[in-house]
């Protein structure tokens, strides 16, 4: 049966728990995150930056920050984790998967704020992404890590991505065939 892309929204959104036992609540970006969404991308460190973009950025340009506010939800999918606990809702990771009109290609990319890393939140995230962005026609889904992005290449090898090192530019390429 196909999904449709309100289905999709419906569904997604979903509390799950980290391995600490943290509850998460998992859901596409509204237009009404920018805030918090603004708040993410400027506390990550230089290592998160340069990992999720490949630059070596000491802060995320505000323009870069804004081409995430509003994403066509129509062609990508763009999850996110918030904190359900604190009082202040906090949003702890992201993950996109974005591609040009009339592709059936998706580049997905992911970060995790930096002291919530290795709780299980950026697997969350991919395992919420991957089933949204076949609901939106992708057959194909790629990126690129850095080569000593150690948890990542773990994250994509234990999501099924299949790797493929790029010589040229030094890293490896990521590819999942739906
Ligand atoms: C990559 C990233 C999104 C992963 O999210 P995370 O919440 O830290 O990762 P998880 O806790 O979900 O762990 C996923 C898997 O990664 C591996 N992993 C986690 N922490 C690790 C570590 N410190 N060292 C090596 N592998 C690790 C494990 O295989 C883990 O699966 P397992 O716990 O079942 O063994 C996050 O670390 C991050 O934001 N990094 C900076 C940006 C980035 O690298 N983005 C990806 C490129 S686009």
């Amino acid at each position: 049966m196909e999904v449709t892309e309100r289905e999709y929204t419906r569904e997604a959104d979903a509390l799950v728990f980290s391995k600490d036992g943290e509850p998460i609540h998992i859901r596409p970006l509204r237009p009404t995150d920018a805030d918090l969404l603004e708040d993410l991308f400027k506390s990550l460190s230089p290592q998160s930056i340069f990992y999720r973009f490949l630059r070596h950025w000491k802060t995320v340009p505000a323009e870069v920050i804004d081409s995430f506010k509003n994403p066509d939800c129509r062609l990508n999918v763009v999850m996110v984790a918030l904190d359900k606990i604190s009082s202040e809702e906090r949003m702890l990771g992201l993950c996109g998967i974005l591609r040009k009109p009339g592709s059936e290609r998706g580049e997905l990319a992911v970060v995790v704020r930096d002291e919530w890393q290795g709780i299980g939140v950026g697997a969350k995230l991919v395992e919420a992404s991957l089933p949204a962005a076949k609901a939106l026609g992708m057959k194909e889904l790629w990126g690129t890590i850095s080569l000593e992005n150690t948890t990542t290449i773990a994250l994509a090898s234990k999501l099924g991505f299949t790797l493929r090192r790029d010589r040229e530019s030094d890293s490896y390429e990521i590819e999942m065939r739906f």
